[in-house]
């Protein structure tokens, strides 16, 4: 097969940070290159490289044979490379077919060139199986499986060769990722490169056919056959020991004291007669599809959405719907789904960002304790694992994956009553997720209620004392998550039928 892209000795320096140090990367036609690599081993600054979004430091890239210079996104494009990023670049004030021509708009002018591009951008979204996405949608109206859906179609529009994609399944559910992997297994027989980012060995079995593996901005192994390549020898790759993160039982620590009760839930067109309770000391986890509705529950439980139905109780008292300040006053966190757009001060330090919620327990008579709110947060930082572990770094510069466990550190350093988490694992490599798991295991442990959402089974099953399976709005099953088995969820979200 022939080589489409050859990139050698790449460097790049950030402040302090030497996130790429001779990298090579070699791609074939028609193959599914994954790249792996843990959190902050320099994946996402490669492929801000190869879309001309970043210049590097040193190296040579060579497309189709030719070596290349990349002045910008424009040259990039102009070649065949399409990038869809970990956090989507998309307009959310422009329509969907607005972002899919954003950039090479079709020639004609006004209504004409109207009609065109929607129909278009149809016979796009169509080819993704989304031809139920209106093109005269606005994009911030999308859930986030649909803008990235949107992104794709993008890459599709500019006839793109190589097609690079930073974790598109970290916010896809089961069936989407399924249909997400038909797109990509059609790419490839049109003989399109796809460089594949993502933590989920599992995909990478699924769809790869070669790897590369990065490792603290170096190439340690490349071209490694995707399927026979055992996980013990990719993992000792990516961390330099063998250790996989598994996830064993623990012993419950649910107490008789039940912290969080809604009852007969209920948010207009999405869900309704929610009723369930968190006890101190229990983790209870929310299955269901990807649009069912998980995410808009802990939003409605933390005030940030108002219910149509229903009262929420913590410690028994029942605190004002859709406030957040009420809801943080009663002891509610939320660690969102969305960290960029939801989560996070991108300006500020991550120090700064890690102990906002905290502030108050710093300060006593007017005296605030900067020494030892330093001290707590690197610690924290530390122990979940968040690289570099410097209060002082700008949280902008954080991998996607560290930026994931910042947003988690500070709840954890955070009093609440009551945590609810929403992909508390999305986008963290294998090796700092048994870190964050333990994290929240002693939360729990410390007595706090833990209500989390996740798509990613094994980790819902092994966390989670108990189960809530959400579908069409309700709650169709609760079962201890002993007593369940991945299939046991899959059939119930998918089809609803109970056990
Ligand atoms: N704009 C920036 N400023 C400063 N440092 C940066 C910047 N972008 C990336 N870095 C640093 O470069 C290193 C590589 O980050 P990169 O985002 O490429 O990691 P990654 O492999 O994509 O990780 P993840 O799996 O978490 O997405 C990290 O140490 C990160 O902190
Ligand atoms: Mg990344």
């Amino acid at each position: 097969m022939n080589t489409v892209l050859t990139m050698r000795g790449i460097v790049k320096d950030f402040p302090g940070v030497r996130a790429l140090d001779h990298v090579d990367l070699e791609v074939r036609a028609g193959e599914v290159h994954c790249l792996l690599g843990q959190n902050g081993a320099g994946k996402s600054t490669l492929i801000k490289i190869l879309a001309g979004a970043d210049n590097p430091d040193a190296g040579e890239l060579s497309w189709q044979g030719r070596p290349v210079r990349l002045s910008g996104p424009a040259a990039a494009t102009k070649l065949g490379i399409a990038t869809i990023y970990q956090e989507l670049d998309l307009c959310d004030g422009l329509d969907i077919a607005e972002n899919i021509f954003l950039g090479h708009e079709h020639a004609r002018a006004g209504f004409t060139r109207r009609v065109s591009t929607a129909r278009a951008a149809t016979a796009l979204l169509e080819r993704l199986g989304h031809g139920e996405l209106r093109p005269d949608t606005l994009v911030g109206t999308l859930p986030a499986a649909a803008k990235q859906v949107v992104s794709m179609a993008r890459a599709l529009s500019y006839d793109a060769r190589l097609i690079v994609m930073d974790e598109p399944s970290a916010a896809l559910g089961n069936d989407e990722v399924s249909n997400l992997f038909r797109i990509i297994d059609q790419l490839r027989a049109d003989g399109v490169a796809v460089v594949y980012i993502s933590h989920r060995l599992d995909e990478i079995r699924a769809i790869g056919d070669r790897i590369t593996v990065l490792k603290d901005g170096r190439t340690v192994a490349a071209g490694l056959p995707a399927r026979t390549t055992g996980t013990t020898q990719i993992v000792a790759l990516m961390t330099g020991n063998g250790a996989v993160a598994t996830l064993t039982h623990q012993a419950p620590t649910r107490s008789d004291t039940e912290v969080l009760r809604v009852t007969e839930l209920g948010l207009a067109g999405r869900f309704h007669d929610l009723s369930f309770t968190v006890h101190a000391g229990e983790i209870v986890g929310l299955a269901g599809l990807v649009g069912a509705g998980r995410s808009e529950v802990l939003e409605t439980i933390y005030g940030a959405r108002r219910p149509s139905a229903g009262q929420i109780l913590v410690d028994g008292r029942r605190i004002r719907p859709g406030s957040t300040t009420a809801a943080v006053a009663a002891g509610l966190g939320l660690a969102p789904e969305e960290r960029k757009s939801q989560g996070l001060f991108l300006l500020e330090s991550v120090g700064r960002n890690v102990s906002a919620a905290s502030l108050p327990r710093y300060s006593r008579f007017g005296w605030f304790d900067r020494r030892r709110q330093r001290a707590d947060t690197g610690d924290l930082l530390a122990r979940v694992g968040v690289r570099p572990a410097d209060p002082d770094y700008p949280v902008r510069g954080l991998s996607g994956g560290n930026q994931q466990k910042a947003v988690l550190a500070r709840w954890l350093l955070d009093d609440c009553r009551v945590l609810l988490l929403d992909e508390p694992t999305r986008g963290v490599d294998v090796g700092a997720r048994a870190d964050v798991y333990a994290q929240v295991r002693r939360l729990a442990e410390r007595g706090v209620a833990v209500l989390m959402v996740s798509s990613d089974l094994p980790e819902l099953l092994g966390l989670a004392d108990r189960v809530l399976v959400l579908r069409d709005g309700e709650i169709i099953h609760t079962a201890p998550a002993a007593d369940l088995t991945e299939q046991d969820i899959v059939a119930m979200i998918m089809e609803g039928s109970a056990l």
